[in-house]
């Protein structure tokens, strides 16, 4: 019987394989990596974009090095269910876009997005002009998530809902009568802002979105890539958005940069690990999106870019890390919040071996992700004997140690397969000693799917 990686077979009578176990095993910390130079995959953020924006265009887009993961297949198959035809090669993605009215579904069509929250919410979005009736659904996960953010914009834009709970499944119907809407977007959340700017497109007519800071990668694509005409102001907290709809555009390529949030393990990899150094190429480093290397150069990891350059919009570079346990504690201004948000267990990570406390605030929406992540953060702190305290119920104050060696054993699971409460407990793992057993070895395929073939490369030893 030939044993696969990370998987446990067992043989039961009949002498069938049956998967029980679906885990990984590392009881071995990472030796140190010098001089060592990857990359990561495509970014998620963009290559969701890619795909549902091409299915708009006006004929043919090909997109190199999009993100071949879960949730980027699931806004794949989701577009291909509207009639949209896409080819997914080795090293391409064509997608044939069919104008701003093209889909062709029938009546009760079912959208299944998976784990994806982006999926699920943008995929409302470029639907508000289809006559039918179509249900979309989405994993245990994203069944948690909440709905309301976008059903509310896209209710004034003349959407009809029904079943609708503010949660998975919901069922909705666009119109041909689509009104321009004035919007203010307060969760700062990007995907609540980007189905507000496609609604706007699809809408005949000026929409006003007023909305908090998030990543700009919508607008960046509007003004860049499909040469649509936005205008943006700000004003205190608030960014104004106005965009005037109905515009055709034409079909475009896209080379997708890596993802800052998968570099972000390898980063704090490295930081944790003596005498290791690392150059990540080609890494997104979007203003809006480098919050975790703010922070961490803030505590002290002198992380740095280089080979800078931009790409439709778009800011890309090097970034070159060396280990650096020497780091102090922060009192984190919420004005990083949105642009770390993906990396937050990350930073809790690093905020648990820092010298001094160290505090987040307003982080409420961590737990409205994929699982509850402030309190999986708090979770996990706790089994490493990290003293941390939830503080408004919705912020953190972490002690830590920066002499932590961990020698337990510990259990990850039953975390709804959350893909960075995957990766963040392997990284601590590898870095910090004990005896892990990490359940649902496949989650990290929703956003990384290189994440454990990397870690092997540097010489990591999974089990
Ligand atoms: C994303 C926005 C963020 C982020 C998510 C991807 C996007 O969510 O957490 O992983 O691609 O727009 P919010 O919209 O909740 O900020």
């Amino acid at each position: 019987m030939k044993m696969q990686p990370n998987i446990i077979l067992v043989i039961i009578s009949n002498s069938s394989k049956i998967k029980v176990k679906n885990k990984i095993l590392i009881n071995q910390s990472i030796n140190g990596f010098k001089k060592k130079t990857i990359t990561v995959d495509g970014d998620k953020s963009l290559s969701i974009r890619f795909i549902l924006l091409s299915s708009l265009s006006t004929g043919k887009c090909i997109a190199t090095n999009l993100l071949k993961s879960e949730d980027v297949i699931s806004a794949i198959n989701n577009i291909k269910k509207l009639g949209i035809q896409v080819r997914l090669k080795d090293k391409s993605c064509e997608v044939i876009g069919k104008g701003l009215n093209g889909y062709k579904f029938s009546n009760n069509l079912i959208l299944n997005a998976g784990n994806s929250g982006t999926t699920a919410r943008l995929i409302c979005s470029v639907l508000i002009n289809s006559t039918k009736w179509i249900k979309i659904t989405g994993d245990k996960s994203l069944k948690k998530r909440d709905m309301q953010r976008i059903i509310e914009p896209l209710k004034l834009f003349g959407v009809k809902f029904k079943n609708n709970n503010k949660r998975l499944p919901i069922s909705l119907m666009g119109t041909k009568f689509l009104k321009p809407i004035k919007f203010t977007e307060k969760l700062g959340s990007a995907q609540c802002k980007s189905a507000v700017m496609i609604a706007a497109l699809k809408t005949k007519g000026k929409t006003k979105l007023k909305c908090l800071p998030s990543r700009n990668h919508t607008e960046l694509m509007f003004k860049n890539v499909l040469k649509i005409p936005i205008n943006i102001s700000k004003k205190k907290n608030y960014e104004t958005i106005e965009i005037d709809g109905l515009k055709k555009f034409k079909p475009f390529n896209y080379n997708i940069p890596g993802d800052i949030s998968s570099a972000s393990f390898f980063i704090v990899l490295t930081l944790l690990t003596k005498k290791s150094s690392l150059k990540i190429k080609n890494v997104n480093i979007n203003p809006t999106r480098i919050g975790i290397i703010n922070v961490l150069n803030m505590m002290g990891s002198k992380i740095k870019f280089f080979n800078k350059r931009y790409y439709k919009g778009e800011k890309i570079s090097d970034i070159y890390v060396k280990a650096n346990k020497n780091l102090k504690g922060i009192n984190l201004n919420p004005k990083f919040n949105s642009t770390a948000i993906d990396e937050f267990l990350l930073i809790f990570l690093i905020a648990s071996i820092c010298k001094g406390v160290s505090t987040f605030k307003n982080l409420g929406e961590l737990n409205k992700k994929e699982s509850k992540r402030l309190d999986w953060g708090i979770k996990i702190l706790r089994m490493m004997n990290i003293k941390v305290k939830k503080i408004n119920n919705n912020g953190l104050k972490i002690w830590g140690q920066p002499n932590l060696k961990l020698k337990k054993n510990f259990v990850i699971k039953g975390y709804l397969k959350d893909h960075r409460i995957f990766m963040m407990s392997t990284i601590a793992a590898l870095s910090l000693g004990g005896n892990w057993i990490i359940h649902n070895s496949d989650s990290f395929k929703t956003s990384f799917p290189r994440f454990l073939k990397i870690l092997k490369l540097l010489g990591a030893k999974i089990k």
